[in-house]
């Protein structure tokens, strides 16, 4: 495979890009994208009642275009510019298929803005695709992938792809850490941390029974340092106890891929750890080349919902700024974090595999 050889991350792209170098017909890797507003790249458009849309200016103002494409960053996602490095073209948004449409065994997004590992999660967005209803999407998927190319071609294709979910930042930003709702006031953090992994365990579980094998699991970043978190500080520094508990969970959730590599034969789960080189970034931002990563370009950390909106006045250099709006980084924040994740999986590729828990 030309692409594999073209990129330094030589182990991770053999390790992903096996399956495509024995498949007869392989053309490019395929990879389907689970998560939310980090990876989004448009499916919310397509829902009319949906609050957690990202559909107008200044979005997209450094995209290909200019114009607002439904990714919640002023350029690209993290996913768009690790699909760049693999050679492909970022998967399309699932809503955006026709139920028989070809692009559908090239590869899907499925995430969704407001998205959580929960159901209630982000429950005041009205509509957005939860975990489970984007797996219910991919589960749809297969069935449609089935009935094109036959039963036998269809599992060899979902076993060979490459899955990507980053999920679980909004159980924390749009329901744990919310004070007026249920979950923060019925649970400890541990309880709630149960819950999660516990519900986590099931979805990747069922995402292993319909096909997937090789899954990259991403971490979920120092939530504590994003700037709508920050403001509920004395002096706009980063909640030590939210990334407490991220970092907790983090621990958690490593320990379930590990114990689900062990339980689910031929499973090839990776956790992606990529807490603290995103820590590394907002601690040192000059050293990245940024200059500010304690407050939003858009100067919207304490506004309702953190959202850059069409009358929010952008900083006049947003390759100084590492956070875009409240809760996202810029594009060329996701840009010096792509690299870091490439690396990671590099390294991961080359480590032996976590043994499995006890
Ligand atoms: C969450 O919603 C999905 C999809 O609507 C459903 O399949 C699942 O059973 C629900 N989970 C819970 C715990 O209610
Ligand atoms: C960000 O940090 C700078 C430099 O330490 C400081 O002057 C500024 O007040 C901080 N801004 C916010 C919003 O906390
Ligand atoms: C914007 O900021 C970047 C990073 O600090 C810098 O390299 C670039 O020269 C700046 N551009 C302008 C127009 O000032």
């Amino acid at each position: 495979m030309a692409i594999a050889l073209q990129l330094p991350g030589l182990a991770f792209a053999a390790l992903i890009l096996a399956a495509a170098t024995s498949a007869s017909s392989a053309d490019a890797l395929v990879t389907f994208v689970f998560g939310d507003s980090l990876t989004e790249v448009g499916n919310n458009n397509y829902m009319q009642y949906s609050l957690a849309k990202s559909n107008y200016p200044w979005y997209g103002v450094d995209y290909a275009g200019g114009q607002a494409t439904g990714r919640f960053t002023n350029g690209r996602t993290i996913g768009d510019i690790i699909s760049e490095k693999l050679g492909i073209s970022s998967p399309p948004p699932y809503l955006s298929l026709s139920q028989n449409d070809d692009a559908l065994l090239k590869g899907v997004n499925y995430a969704s803005g407001g998205a959580g590992i929960l159901n209630d999660t982000g429950l005041y967005f009205i509509q957005r695709l939860s975990f489970d209803d984007q797996i219910n999407n991919f589960a749809t998927t297969t069935q449609k992938i089935k009935s094109k190319i036959g039963e036998v071609a269809a599992n060899k294709l979902c076993n060979e792809a490459t899955y990507f979910i980053g999920i679980g930042s909004n159980d924390y930003v749009n329901n744990f850490l919310q004070p007026f709702l249920q979950d923060g006031q019925q649970y400890t953090h541990d309880e709630f941390m149960e819950l999660l992994i516990s519900t986590f365990d099931l979805q990747l579980s069922r995402l292993y029974q319909l096909g997937a094998r090789k899954m990259i699991i991403h971490d979920l970043g120092p939530l504590g340092c994003i700037p709508s978190q920050r403001v509920k500080s004395k002096k706009g520094q980063c909640l030590t106890r939210v990334n407490q508990w991220i970092q907790e969970f983090n621990y958690k959730a490593q320990n379930l891929v590990a114990s689900l590599n062990g339980r689910l034969p031929n499973a090839k789960l990776i956790f992606a750890d990529t807490y603290p080189a995103v820590l590394d970034l907002i601690d040192n931002p000059t050293t990245y080349g940024f200059k500010i990563s304690n407050t939003s370009c858009c100067k919207v950390d304490s506004n309702i919902g953190g959202l850059c909106l069409p009358n929010s006045k952008m900083c006049s250099n947003r390759s100084e700024y590492v956070f875009w709006d409240a809760f996202h980084p810029t594009d060329k924040a996701n840009a010096v974090l792509a690299e870091k994740l490439f690396s990671s999986l590099f390294s991961a590729a080359l480590s032996p595999a976590p043994a499995p828990l006890p």
